[in-house]
């Protein structure tokens, strides 16, 4: 199909369907989430010249996986976004089957997206190219297309290259499956952008130490955070424990240094990213002002999310909140970009035992809770939080099976703060050592409710509605 065929398709789409998305009580009030249709991985996220740009995967056709779009947003302040023209459409041959997860670079003032295009064939098999489009004068992108092709000793799962420059050189690094169907990392550098050549697997299944960890590693990101580096990526096919790994993809990291000339990546241990019910193929930036930034997608392709109730009104998923990433004794901490406490409208206190506390309405709004008691919250109806003074526990009915499942977090609680938008959930433990990140459905306006007859602290604030 031809570019303006596409676009006129999702244009059509949008105007026909966003007064309806729009009307959805569960839009969230603060957080991203796709006009119409579905929304994924955030893509291509980057600051230029001050802006931040935010490119995610879109179908604006449909609440279905599919032919992805990359939708494009940007904001000065991380907090109001503004919806800019739809950045890539499927049109060509070498991305009839989506213009999939990638990255931007800012190359010579042209910011420069470097995308997936993902090729599949009538007879089941499929091909993927890792592609290049730059913004030209009208902030439309042009495609200057693949600028690889499958490299050998892979199948045709090779995607989602994440670029940054390092010594004046740019590198790559791209989640793949090599022939015998384990998840590897590979790495590749660049004078240009237009010429890579391979370094290897800096990482993925029966590298490094690890076991068996794997069938496809997806979406991965490379970084430097407090004189390490930090590799991001989502392996598929680890085996549920019976405290973590329980989703059914994880989104985790390792901590090593990457030696970038014999293209090696010793680390430690993964560490899951998120211990919530949806959390998933998350990118960093670094800011202008040097802080790392993440945010992801409060998602994972799973099939259950189509049983989410926002379905009915043309629209499905959002990202998380923005978050700072820092370093501390080995594990990444996470908290809320500062910039989100813009949002907050008058803060009220209040402490004594839990069961006493006001039920407040938490459909738009951050409530901070200090204490290191045994204490239960209910989030509306739709999500209990318990901490038995060892396990911090996260319980909801499963909406396709009906059933409860659960999260956890072991350790010492001292603190959590929780950041909730009509139907999501953002829960930082310990000022960011771990986070639980969930959708969620209650019945408007959500309550707070607590239990437990042992004291407690708690901050709560309003929080502005500034997307709709
Ligand atoms: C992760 C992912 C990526 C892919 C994209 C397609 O959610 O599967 O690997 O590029 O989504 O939308």
């Amino acid at each position: 199909m031809t570019e303006a065929h596409l676009l006129k398709q999702a244009l059509r789409s949008v105007v026909s369907g966003q007064a309806k998305a729009n009307a959805c009580a569960y839009r969230p009030g603060w957080h991203l989430a796709p006009p119409v249709g579905l929304l994924n991985d955030p893509n291509g996220f980057v600051q230029h010249n001050g802006r931040y740009h935010l490119f995610y995967q879109w179908n604006p056709l449909a609440c279905a996986h599919g032919a992805k779009f990359w939708g494009h947003w940007s904001s000065l302040d991380l907090v109001n976004w503004r919806h800019e023209p739809l950045a890539l459409a499927p049109s060509e041959e070498y991305e009839s089957h989506g213009c999939y997860s990638g990255s931007a670079v800012v190359d010579k003032q042209h910011l420069t997206l470097i995308y997936t295009g993902n090729v599949k064939y009538a007879n089941g098999s499929r091909t993927a190219f890792q592609c290049l489009a730059r913004e030209n004068a009208d902030g439309e992108f042009d495609k200057i297309g693949p600028v690889l092709n499958l490299p050998l000793g892979y199948t045709g799962h090779v995607r989602d290259p994440k670029v940054w420059q390092h010594d004046g050189q740019w590198f790559m690094v791209l989640g793949a499956q090599s022939l015998d169907l384990q998840g590897k990392i590979l790495l590749l550098q660049s004078p240009d952008l237009l010429t890579w050549q391979s370094l290897g697997e800096i990482a993925g299944s029966g590298l490094n130490g690890l076991g068996e960890f794997g069938y496809m590693w997806e979406c991965p990101d490379l970084f430097r955070l407090a004189e390490n580096d930090v590799l991001i990526c989502c392996p598929q096919g680890l085996t549920a424990e019976p405290h973590r790994y329980l989703n059914t993809f994880q989104s985790g990291y390792f901590v090593g240094e990457l030696d970038y000339q014999r293209g090696e990546f010793p680390h430690g241990e993964f560490n899951e990213l998120d211990l919530g019910f949806e959390f998933y193929a998350p990118q960093t930036t670094l800011s202008e002002d040097g802080r790392r930034l993440m945010i992801g997608w409060m998602g994972i392709p799973d099939g259950d999310e189509f049983y989410q109730p926002t379905v009915e009104q043309g629209w499905i998923h959002t990202l998380t909140c923005v978050r700072e990433l820092t370093l501390w004794a080995g594990k990444v901490i996470q908290r809320p970009a500062r910039e989100l406490q813009r949002l907050r409208g008058e803060k009220q206190t209040w402490s004594g035992t839990a069961q006493q506390a006001p039920h407040w309405d938490i459909t738009h709004a951050e409530v901070e809770i200090d204490t290191d008691q045994p204490f239960s919250a209910q989030f509306g109806e739709a999500l209990a939080l318990v901490w038995d003074g060892e396990w911090l526990t996260l319980t909801r009915i499963n909406r396709r099976t009906n059933q409860p499942e659960t999260r956890f977090w072991h350790g010492a609680l001292r603190q959590l703060t929780v950041l909730c938008d009509s139907s999501s959930i953002e829960i930082f433990i310990n000022q960011g050592e771990a986070v639980m990140s969930s959708r969620y459905f209650p019945t408007l306006p959500a309550r707070l409710t607590l239990a437990g007859s042992e004291q407690i602290a708690l901050s709560y604030w309003p929080l502005a509605n500034c997307m709709i």
